[in-house]
């Protein structure tokens, strides 16, 4: 089945033609960036203006580099939840107007969700063997007569991105249970924020990540904290870390809340090692509440076989280092994105749209953009 698959819902318009779920025969993503830049943030109304007039020419470029018409597409996906409505129902009308004109089946898919399938996309076909070779079932379960994707399964999902930082328990595709969220800011905007307080330009995560693997960064010359919530818990929280890093950089201000330093005052040494600082500590805290989920399903005599793991944020490189290490330890196999498909795309769209076609789910033209996460 051959998906074309659509993505609009924050600031990168994306489309896509995945083949069986799994090979990626395009994914065109049309980003935003610089419209949004000068106002450090994004702007809702600029950004759904920006994706009525990307749509369309992404959705061409992803068929002809995918070499294919709009009459090889068997069905279109489009992520209709969670994001900015604006922006969201940019890209529902536009995958129900074509659903509706070719005749073909429509299926609405939960970003979230989709950054949780990411980590099984390939480009080739041997790219996907790859892909699959890597889910090795753990010692002790037998995987022989299982499908690629029963292997999978009960999994431990984890995502990590600009607008999410969660934690599930999956029994399958379509069987999610979220277990934990950040009660503040998500891990990525942390990232963007600590950048900014480092004086690095946008975007703040890829560059906070090239500053802390700088050769001499010291990520343990800042003593940094990792939130650990409730002895039970499995949310997140954040901004206690992204003010103890702005506190390092210009100091604790006084009564008057102003600052002892100004902004832009540490050397490149200092900058340097609060980074790699910054980093170890949000991916400490990270593994630490997978560790904390993996004990905890242990405890109820539950082993789970796979990480899957998406969002951006899971492109940093430390943050990849250490969920190979854990999985490793832990028995588990791991899926990692690729890194084109960490941040936000299409690809991951078409792709558990596929999934979902093929279990017989299906939408009609009364799919609505939802603002929220399923
Ligand atoms: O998944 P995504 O494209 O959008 C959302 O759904 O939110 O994630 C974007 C986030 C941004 O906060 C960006 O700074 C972060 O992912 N990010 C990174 C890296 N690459 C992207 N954070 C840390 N290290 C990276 N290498
Ligand atoms: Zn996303």
């Amino acid at each position: 089945m051959t998906v074309l698959g659509i993505e609009s819902s924050c600031d990168e318009t994306g489309a896509a033609v995945v083949r069986d779920g799994t090979l990626v025969l395009s994914s065109f993503v049309a980003s935003q960036h610089d419209l949004h830049a000068e106002y450090a943030g994004v702007v809702p109304e600029i950004a759904s203006r920006a994706h009525v007039e990307a749509l369309l020419p992404a959705v061409r470029s992803a068929l002809s580099e995918a070499g294919v018409g709009l009459g090889w597409i068997d069905a279109v996906a489009v992520g209709n939840r969670p994001g900015l409505i604006g922006s969201l129902l940019v890209g529902v009308a536009g995958a129900k107007a074509l659903a509706w004109s070719l005749g073909k089946p429509l299926i609405g898919v939960d970003h979230v969700r989709a950054h949780l399938y990411s980590g099984v996309l390939g480009e080739r076909d041997g790219e996907t063997e790859r892909r699959r070779d890597e889910v090795k079932a753990p010692a002790g379960v037998a995987s022989g007569g299982l499908s690629p994707s029963q292997d999978l399964f009960p999994a431990l999902g984890l995502v990590v991105s600009g607008g999410h930082t969660a934690i599930y328990h999956l029994e399958s595709w379509t069987d999610i249970r979220r277990l934990g969220a950040t009660i503040d800011d998500a891990i990525g905007e942390a990232f963007d924020k600590v950048a900014t307080i480092l004086g690095l330009p946008h975007p703040g995560g890829p560059n906070l990540d090239r500053l802390a693997a700088e050769p001499g960064a010291a990520d343990r010359a800042i003593d940094l904290p990792v939130s650990r919530l409730a002895p039970d818990s499995l949310d997140f929280s954040f901004s206690g870390l992204k003010t103890a890093v702005l506190y390092e950089a210009r100091g604790v201000p006084g009564s008057g809340g102003r600052f002892p330093r100004k902004a832009g005052s540490l050397g490149a040494e200092q900058r340097r090692d609060l980074a790699a600082s910054f980093q170890r500590a949000a991916c400490a805290a990270v593994v630490l509440k997978l560790r904390r989920a993996i004990e905890q399903a242990g405890a109820r005599g539950l082993r789970y076989r796979s990480l899957l793991t998406g969002g951006g944020v899971t492109a940093n490189s430390r943050l990849r280092r250490e969920l190979a290490s854990l999985a490793a330890e832990s028995g588990l196999g791991l899926l990692l994105p690729a890194p084109e498909y960490c941040v936000d795309n299409a690809a991951m769209i078409a792709g558990l749209g596929g999934v979902l076609l093929a279990s017989g789910m299906r939408d009609d033209m009364g799919l609505q953009a939802v603002p929220t996460t399923a």
